[in-house]
């Protein structure tokens, strides 16, 4: 269904009064009819949340209300001003205060992703050093051993595999890798969760995301009054997490007595705590360990679940997983083993990226973002109160078919110059998979260099045997903070007829 545009309003974000003539009020706009005290809560499924949203889009228009969890909110779906309000961040708006509130509960301490203001400012370009390009090109080397650890576990699952074992349960043995490469680019630490079994850190990773998400949505907090077993499990993983952060920072610490090593510290943890050492420098070691906590966390199941859409959209288009195997074929075979890769043979996979792009475009991670205004603003034709969270739907425009042609089709090409039909000259404004505007994601070269190389590994020294699902239907999407494909499992056998 098409919608008309925001109307001329959108292009000026001003500060208004929310009487301003010619504007419309939240409560004038459309919306689902809620019910006394709950609003529309009990009309969305907690995991189906982004579908439910994306349905009313369809009925109610690019800007419409709704009541969540005790909050009257603004929904936009239009890319043009979703890209607008991302970028008026962090002057206009901020991520929403409810999330923080709810994760200092949980005992987790604000690093860049919950920090606003200058302390976001300045922890902001910490990491941006950190995660620069060349940063992570340095970080390669350690990067391939990564991946030499996901390749050695997946010959033991195939060995197990032939002899009649379990698929691979794809995200979880996914998710170590992203922690072993997040650790060791972030924090300068081999962390290893790929060769140990039992209680590894990534196992308490798990429960965070998904708690942070029914507690966003919950309609009372019971867990102030009562703690149900659930709620029990998430405080000893945050406990168990918030350990090895201290491990991790003993480490860095015992390292940095080198003075060439402090003068110039190699990772974000160790130049967070020589700033943090300097007089006067505003950083707290409460800082250091959010950020280590926040890195673990967004570095984590956003990569992994990324690549297993991926994996799960190549299994269902052979026709792409061929060309993509072709192409590592032809470009990786000549350099021979794993260890002699280097990130310009990865920046050849031209196809390989575009199946990234095309991947994320359809099921981006985070199919929608939250922002909260600062002060009376006006979003379109608009007016909101300070305080008023702003829901952006992320994925309604990459979906619509007179923007890109075929829009439900998995085309890898439209990202190439071959396909050019098949997408927008503004493709890339309208699918931002890693958000947008000031405040996008740090650790999107990174992730793409994770993607790759997981990904070239797996095609280069395994034969695919399935990605499915029990039932053998495509995945449900599964929204718990990051939209998952749900029980993925992945079975393969060491490569025969090598190219
Ligand atoms: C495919 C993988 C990833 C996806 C899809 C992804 C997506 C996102 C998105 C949508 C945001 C919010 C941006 C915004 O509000 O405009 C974000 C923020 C962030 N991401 Fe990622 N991310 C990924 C990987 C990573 C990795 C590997 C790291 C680092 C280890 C990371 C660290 C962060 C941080 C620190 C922020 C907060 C930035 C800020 O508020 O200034 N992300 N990411």
């Amino acid at each position: 269904m098409e919608h008309a545009a925001p109307t001329a309003r959108a292009s000026s974000l001003s500060p208004a009064s929310p009487a301003s003539p010619g504007l419309r009020r939240l409560r004038e706009l459309p919306g689902p009819r809620g019910w006394p005290l709950v609003g529309n809560s009990l009309q969305v499924r907690l995991h189906r949340m982004h579908q439910d949203l994306a349905a009313w889009a369809e009925q109610y228009g690019p800007l419409f209300r709704v009541r969540l969890g005790g909050f009257r909110l603004l929904v936009v779906s239009d890319a043009d001003l979703i890209g607008r309000l991302l970028r008026e961040r962090p002057d206009t708006f901020r991520r929403p205060s409810r999330m923080q509130a709810i994760m200092r509960e949980m005992g987790i301490h604000d690093g860049v992703f919950m920090a606003e203001g200058e302390t976001w400012a300045r922890q902001r370009r910490m990491v941006m050093a950190s995660f620069a390009p060349q940063q992570v090109r340095a970080y390669f080397p350690a990067l391939l051993r990564v991946a030499h650890g996901l390749q050695a576990r997946w010959d033991k699952a195939a060995a197990a595999q032939a002899a009649g074992g379990e698929p691979i349960d794809l995200q979880a043995d996914l998710m170590r890798f992203t922690v072993d490469a997040v650790a060791g680019l972030a924090f300068g630490s081999e962390v290893n969760t790929l060769s140990h079994d039992g209680d590894v850190i990534q196992q308490h990773l798990d429960k965070i995301f998904p708690a942070i998400w029914r507690r966003a949505h919950a309609v009372l907090p019971y867990w102030q009054v009562v703690k149900l077993p659930a709620d029990r499990a998430l405080d000893d993983s945050v406990k168990a997490v918030n350990a090895a952060i201290h491990r991790f920072i003993a480490e860095a610490r015992a390292r940095l007595v080198d003075p060439v090593r402090r003068a110039a510290p190699p990772n974000l943890l160790e130049a967070m705590l020589v700033a943090a050492d300097e007089p006067g420098s505003g950083m707290t070691d409460d800082d250091v360990a959010g950020n280590v906590f926040t890195m673990l966390l967004a570095g984590e199941d956003t990569t992994a679940t990324s690549l297993s859409w991926m994996l799960d959209l190549l299994w269902r288009h052979p026709a792409a997983l061929r060309r993509a195997r072709e192409e590592v074929d032809t470009v990786l075979g000549p350099r021979g083993a794993m260890s002699d890769w280097t990130p310009d043979d990865l920046a050849q996979l031209d196809w390989l990226e575009a199946c990234i792009h095309e991947s994320m475009r359809l099921k981006p991670v985070g199919p929608f973002n939250v922002v909260e205004a600062l002060r009376d603003t006006v979003v379109g034709d608009v007016a909101i109160r300070a305080r008023t969270p702003v829901l952006l739907l992320m994925r309604h425009d990459s979906l619509r078919d007179d923007i890109f042609p075929e829009a439900a089709a998995f085309r890898p090409e439209r990202w190439l110059p071959e396909g050019q039909a098949l997408a927008p000259a503004q493709a890339k404004r309208v699918s931002m998979p890693f958000g947008g505007g000031p405040r996008i994601c740090p650790g999107r070269f990174l992730a793409l260099l994770e993607i790759k190389l997981a990904a070239a590994m797996l095609l280069r020294h395994f034969d695919i045997l399935g990605v499915d699902t029990p039932d053998g239907l495509p995945p449900p999407e599964h929204m718990a903070l990051t939209m998952v494909p749900l029980g993925l499992r992945l079975r393969l056998q060491p490569r025969t007829g090598q190219a």
